[in-house]
């Protein structure tokens, strides 16, 4: 399969998912489901749509067993910058932008659920996108199936998430849209110029969910 891939320079803040010197949560905090409940790590606030924990499994879909198998190796804290909270806003951005461009909703939502979920630290783990990949590739059968191209498409938008690029392709970049429209909660305001034109007309309210000035 051939991605055209656009790379984008000059630009003085990266669009990343870094948060390097950025005031987040410090060491691990670790908080094993035995002691806090799934439900409770998986609630982002009181949108339906952000919590994790009310999401239904479909036959092809296992959600729930999926968040779990995450949570379970998850290493860093459930509650820093790149945890379930996170990954909720990843997912409902990431399908509004997805679904108005017709990109792969599958494919989006997955991104949200993994594409974190191989940090070691809350930095600069430059290979956790690259883990994630190998992570969801070896998942795929067990809580989800997807076609070799579907699988091609999670795993380059997880490996090259943290890059600063753009694509063409709607799914790859509805998965870093719903990442960057997030940048809000370590105090980056998203640039358009790193986003769809559909997503950029979300940065405003975006970033007043990253801040937790707002639920949607
Ligand atoms: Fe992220």
């Amino acid at each position: 399969m051939s991605l055209d891939k656009r790379k984008i320079s000059g630009f003085r803040i990266k669009q990343t998912d870094s948060c390097v010197g950025l005031g987040v949560d410090g060491p691990s905090r670790h908080i094993g489901l035995h002691r806090l409940g799934l439900k409770t790590l998986l609630t982002a606030n009181n949108k339906a749509s952000m919590d994790l924990a009310t999401l239904e499994s479909t036959p092809d879909f296992d959600r729930s067993g999926l968040l779990r198998h995450v949570l379970d190796q998850f290493k860093i804290s459930r509650h820093g910058a790149h945890g379930p909270a996170h990954w909720a806003r990843v997912r409902l951005h990431g399908l509004k932008v997805g679904r108005e461009r017709e990109a792969d909703v599958l494919v989006v939502e997955l991104f949200a659920f993994l594409h974190d979920s191989q940090r070691l630290n809350e930095y600069s783990d430059r290979l956790h996108g690259a883990r994630a990949a190998e992570f969801a590739a070896s998942l795929n059968g067990r809580f989800f199936d997807l076609k070799a191209v579907q699988l091609d498409k999670l795993c380059f938008a997880m490996e090259h998430h943290s890059g600063g690029d753009v694509h063409t392709c709607a799914t790859i970049q509805s998965c870093w849209d719903g990442d960057r429209l997030d940048l809000g909660r370590v105090g980056i305001q998203p640039h358009k110029d790193y986003l769809s034109l559909e997503a950029a007309k979300m940065i405003a309210s975006a970033t007043r969910m990253s801040k937790g000035l707002s639920t949607g």
